[in-house]
């Protein structure tokens, strides 16, 4: 019998529930009190939401969606301005770079400026290092500054790493090198620039600037400033994974990111891109490349492919891009926590989870942190105290919930991440498969390939990682692999260290 059990079954509010007046001496109450009856039980609700986000997960289909993925990929390798956006980035590093760096990184929630040295130390250690760090959070306020604010932004704050570098140099103007990691799609157009697209993730930056040199962008406001700096690379979060890997492990094809956002990175032959894809570069460039970096764009995926359930159409129909990130918007740390709030608002309406009442903010969109979501399946214990300390402190409730209503709330993070662990999975297999057939190998004879990961959703969330490795190694084991062929190693500060060595890489173009 299931852990829910007979106990949610009994949770049927009987009478019609009133609005209660405010409490003056209760810092938090529930913000509205539902007053319908609930229309099914617990138990067939719990039953329900456990049949529509399994759909789907045997492996015989999930090599079919793989395939249908591939014939997508295919496709958009040929034609699109959105999606496999190729890079200039034609070999990957050797591991033997070195230079000081000042690298940026723009990602979805956070903006992160370090100071870079490439090259071992004395002692031989690791050639990649982080000098000096500065960590900005990208709020509300700051995702809603529109063109170039957001890039007065972005230089004051460089200005202010470029000062402590003269500093600990003893220096008074050094010139930096800067390479930016972009977590956002780039049209490029030199190794160091590109067009601004579409940002998502919430952002506003674009109003007005849309088309726009990024490169110039940002130099337009760090000159206002007298910054003696220079723009030398610019390439997408996922391209700047796999970069910081391969300067590590030779091994490294592929990468994912896998955070507030999510994509995913190849390195790929010339051949599978459409000429039109290039757009215009010299000559030289096209003479020395045979392979290329592919940002992807993964998230764009998928849309006829991937089941969707009611609460994946409500979060699609009301998102300001609907239909923008298809993939994404199952499987992300912005969207986990929402798709899974969707499902606890219906509990309480339909079902009467918390006896009908709707906890503080839980009404609002996007209000249940992801982080709540994984200390749900991170707290093993009985009692789950802390992880319904956690939930209660952003979302308290005039009484305490019960302990099958936590279980309820930890089978949700368990069915909503596993899915999305294994979507995951099954899109990074597609690329993987395509890779091959690209590369003429055979599923037999491959050599094992590392995928670069990055992002708080494969680093952190409880077992998301191991998950979607089970579930690679058994399509892989399915298409002719041996086991392993395909490894998800973690890279930690790979956008920032991926930033700098693609500096490396275009200066020793
Ligand atoms: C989003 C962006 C993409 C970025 C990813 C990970 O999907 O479109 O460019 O790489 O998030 O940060």
């Amino acid at each position: 019998m299931h852990k829910l059990g007979l106990a949610m079954s009994t949770m049927i509010a009987s009478t019609i529930r009133l609005i209660r007046p405010p409490q003056s001496n209760k810092r938090k109450r529930p913000q509205h009190v539902v007053s319908e009856k609930p229309t099914r039980t617990m138990d067939a609700y719990a039953a329900e939401v456990r049949d529509l986000l399994r759909v789907s997960l045997e492996p015989q289909q999930l090599l079919d969606m793989s395939d249908k993925l591939q014939l997508e990929y295919r496709a958009k390798l040929e034609a699109s301005e959105i999606s496999m956006l190729p890079s200039y980035l034609h070999t990957l590093p050797t591991g033997r770079e070195t230079g000081d760096f000042l690298a940026l990184d723009v990602g979805g929630s956070t903006f992160r400026i370090a100071l870079i040295r490439l090259g071992k130390d004395e002692s031989g250690r690791d050639g990649l290092q982080v000098r000096r760090i500065r960590s900005f959070v990208i709020g509300k306020a700051i995702r809603d500054l529109k063109g170039r604010a957001f890039f007065d932004w972005m230089a004051e704050r460089i200005g202010d790493m470029l000062a402590e570098y003269n500093h600990i140099q003893g220096t008074t103007d050094a010139n930096l090198q800067m390479g930016l990691a972009w977590s956002f799609p780039i049209e490029q157009t030199s190794p160091r620039s590109g067009k601004l697209l579409a940002m998502g993730k919430g952002f506003c930056a674009t109003l007005g600037v849309e088309g726009q040199d990024l490169s110039e962008l940002i130099m337009h406001s760090c000159r206002a400033r007298k910054l003696n700096v220079d723009m030398r690379a610019i390439v997408n979060d996922g391209a700047a994974t796999l970069l910081s890997q391969a300067y590590r492990d030779p091994t490294t094809r592929m990468s994912l990111i896998l955070g507030t956002g999510t994509n995913a990175a190849v390195f790929l032959p010339c051949s599978t891109l459409g000429t039109g894809k290039f757009g215009v570069r010299p000559s030289s460039w096209h003479a020395a490349a045979e392979h290329v970096l592919v940002n992807t764009e993964i998230s764009m995926f998928g849309r006829h492919v991937f089941p969707r359930t009611r609460w994946d159409d409500e979060l699609n129909s009301k998102h300001v891009l609907p239909d923008f990130q298809p993939l994404e918007y199952m499987i992300t740390g912005r969207y986990l926590g929402e798709i899974a709030r969707l499902i606890l608002v219906e509990a309480i309406t339909t079902a009467g989870l918390f006896a009908g009442d709707v906890p503080e903010k839980l009404s609002e969109p996007y209000a249940l942190d992801t982080r709540i979501l994984a200390g749900f399946q991170k707290d093993t214990t009985r009692t789950m105290s802390k992880a319904s300390a956690a939930f209660l402190d952003a979302h308290a409730l005039p009484s305490p919930p019960r302990l099958s209503e936590l279980h309820f709330i930890r089978e949700i993070a368990q069915l909503i991440s596993r899915r999305a662990a294994t979507y995951l999975a099954t899109a990074l297999h597609a690329l993987w498969a395509y890779r091959m057939e690209a590369e003429e190998l055979r599923p037999c004879e491959t050599s094992h390939i590392t995928v670069a990961c990055d992002g708080t959703i494969i680093e952190k969330y409880p077992d998301f990682r191991a998950a979607c490795q089970r579930q690679l190694d058994e399509l892989c084991i399915l298409s002719g692999a041996s086991k392993g062929a395909v490894s998800l190693a973690m890279a930690p500060e790979s956008s920032l260290f991926g930033a700098a060595v693609a500096v490396s890489c275009i200066a020793d173009d």
